[in-house]
């Protein structure tokens, strides 16, 4: 997400001497001297080569077969022509015919028990899971609900109806927490070929910010995860700032704990603040929280329950077939700021997690199990996040063998491996790693990155593409460094060495430097973009991020709506496709107002792609009455898009 109200991801907490990844490209930039900007279409050939084995010069079809969008600032969805968008399971959809939440009232006056029962808040990161593994029909879509936003904003105030009450009341934050965390709901098309929700269907099920879950894995019932309720620190209630998503190859989702921190305050008055190291390198903030969730329940307390913010900022993984099925934070994977989590299989199928941490100056991990996928025996993969590796990226600038732009390695976060010259931290034990995972990067050096949002693998060749959204923060302006005040983000990528996700070295790229050649300060300047960036194509802030099974690349982006200034003619937010040897970028769809494009999955046959619009109209004010039109208070949806022909989405 990206709250305009906080901005918490853009103000970096690592404090460490890292270097930064933009130095590395400034490097790398500098002695291949191939750095060259220009204007709209007759920009020069920066970062343009093909992809390795890719060097035929037979023409290569496009795999993007459908006529651009142009940028708009409309308050609708606008999608390709030739393309039907349809708003699906808004905010407060019920999932059951009664009891509580079977009606959603139109305002918001809905109840935290109405909550529990229906859709959550804000959208984000989904799967659709066929019913059978191959049916297009019929299947569970599971679904984060990252946030609201802050107890100050309009934005929030719609949570609780149209004329709310100034307190923040228990009432009030137990409805937050149900409007928060993840959906999973039985979906169908009916006889009039129009997507529905299975109501009552036993897959239905919300899981919210205080369900039951268990810690697994090496730090799971480490002293520092024991609280004064748990004190076998292997039981915590909830899941929340769910952002961006991943599935495992046996058919589990994984849902992301991203910005937990803002959740944690204190109400407890004293001239010292009480946050530990770890708590300001992980971004809790002294004093009230913008949520105040902590005014009413003491465990958001952290001078009350020092602990309980070491049992958020995980990787859960969550069965969505089996509705009693309690969800596991799995802490081989580490805990930071979580965005999304993109499988690979090393080649002796051990299973490989990639991993950003969404701060500005924090990293990109992996995980690599210990054991190895035992296709079609589920016993024998259930736990297989529970035991593994964990690295961090070191992004160099040495000579590669291809065509890309340097080479970087990964460093294990081990207790042995933490050289006893850093002393901002002591860790205790490999649990201590594992749960100050931010801090352990510090300590082995690696790069800090403009912001790591989702990260997604190349289907046959397994290169690997992160988004780095932004970087505004970045002020020092030197001879070397063509980025400084990175507004517009890019997107990276990596190929790791002999093509094993299990490898320790790896070559990188910078895949696209987005910006707008638009603005006529930026002409001849990096902040044009690399050449793939055209006056059609600008946009800002790549953040949504994954590969179709045909290898397509699809771009959406939580940025800048302002349409002017740096970001005229970039309009709203939006989702664009790219051709990853051609580098193309074309643009598929706008959202409405105010809004985040984010969360994508297709049906098995391609034929129906599910996107999410998050916050819509989210500065208040009527920002905008997506979807429902009128006067209607904004909502989050997800959208359904097909082809009118019945084609495969993108071509
Ligand atoms: Fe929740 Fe980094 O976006
Ligand atoms: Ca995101
Ligand atoms: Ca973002």
């Amino acid at each position: 997400m990206e709250i305009k109200s906080i901005d918490s991801e853009d103000l970096p907490t690592n404090t460490s001497q890292n270097e930064h990844f933009q130095s590395v490209v400034n490097r790398a930039i500098n002695r291949r001297g191939f750095l060259k900007f220009g204007s709209g279409a007759a920009v020069a050939t920066f970062l343009a080569g093909p992809l390795a084995g890719c060097g035929s010069s037979d023409p290569v079809p496009s795999l993007l077969g459908f006529k651009a969008v142009a940028a708009n600032a409309l308050d609708t969805v606008t999608v390709a022509e030739g393309y039907t968008a349809t708003t699906f399971v808004p905010w407060g959809t019920p999932l059951f015919s009664s009891g509580a939440g079977a009606t959603w009232g139109g305002t918001g006056s809905e109840t935290a028990a109405d909550q529990a029962r229906q859709v959550g808040d804000n959208h984000d990161g989904m799967h659709f899971f066929s019913i059978d593994g191959t049916s297009s029909t019929e299947g569970l879509l599971v679904m984060n609900h990252e946030y609201n936003t802050t107890v100050s904003t309009t934005n929030y105030l719609t949570l609780f109806g149209p004329t709310p009450a100034p307190a923040n009341t228990l009432e009030r934050v137990n409805k937050a927490i149900n409007s928060w965390g993840c959906s999973v709901i039985h979906i169908k098309k009916d006889t009039a070929n129009k997507w529905t929700v299975v109501k009552d269907s036993s897959y239905n099920r919300r899981i919210t910010a205080a369900t039951p879950m268990q810690l697994t894995g090496p730090a799971a019932g480490d002293a520092l995860l024991k609280t004064s309720v748990d004190t076998t620190g292997t039981e915590v209630l909830g899941t929340f700032n769910n952002c961006g998503n991943g599935i495992t190859p046996w058919g589990t989702y994984l849902t992301c704990e991203e910005n937990f921190n803002n959740n944690f305050g204190t109400t407890v008055a004293t001239s010292v603040d009480g946050r530990t190291v770890s708590m300001k390198r992980y971004g809790i903030t002294a004093a009230t929280s913008g949520y105040a969730w902590e005014t009413q329940i003491d465990r958001f307390d952290y001078k009350k329950e020092a602990n309980e913010s070491n049992r958020h900022g995980w990787i859960v993984e969550i069965d969505p077939f089996d509705v009693t099925s309690k969800p596991k934070k799995r802490t081989a994977l580490g805990r930071f700021k979580h965005e999304n989590a993109a499988y690979a299989f090393t080649k002796d199928k051990r299973v490989v997690v990639y991993m950003g941490d969404d701060q500005a100056d924090d990293y990109i991990y992996k995980f690599i199990s210990t054991d190895k996928y035992v296709e079609g025996n589920q016993r024998a993969n259930a736990n297989l996040l529970d035991s593994g590796k964990l690295y961090v990226a070191k992004f160099g600038n040495g000579s590669t063998t291809g065509d890309f732009m340097g080479t970087g390695e990964w460093v294990e976060l081990k207790l042995s491996s933490i050289p006893s010259s850093y002393t901002t931290y002591t860790f205790s034990n490999q649990a201590d790693v594992l749960i100050n995972a931010r801090l352990a990067g510090d300590a082995l050096g690696a790069t800090k990155m403009d912001r790591p949002e989702w990260v997604t693998v190349h289907p046959t060749s397994g290169e690997v593409y992160v988004t780095l959204t932004n970087n505004s923060g970045r002020t020092v302006a030197d001879e070397a460094n063509p980025r400084t005040s990175n507004i517009y983000g890019q997107i990276v990528r990596w190929r790791e060495t002999g093509g094993d996700a299990a490898a320790l070295t790896f070559d990188w790229d910078i895949f696209v430097l987005a910006g707008n050649p638009t603005v006529t300060a930026n002409v001849g300047t990096t902040k044009a973009g690399s050449s793939n960036v055209t006056a059609d194509n600008t946009f800002n802030s790549p953040d949504g991020l994954g590969f179709d099974k045909f290898g397509r690349l699809w771009i959406q982006t939580d940025g800048s709506y302002d349409n002017s200034g740096n970001y005229a003619n970039q309009g709203n937010n939006s989702m664009l496709a790219a051709d990853p040897v051609s580098k193309e970028i074309r643009r598929f769809l706008v959202g409405p107002k105010q809004c985040e494009v984010t969360g994508l999955t297709f049906t098995p046959d391609s034929k129906t792609l599910f996107i999410n619009i998050q916050h819509p109209g989210e500065l208040g004010s009527n920002g905008s009455n997506w979807p429902d039109g009128g006067t209607a208070m904004p909502r989050s949806a997800t959208v359904i898009i097909t082809k009118n022909d019945g084609g495969v989405i993108g071509t």
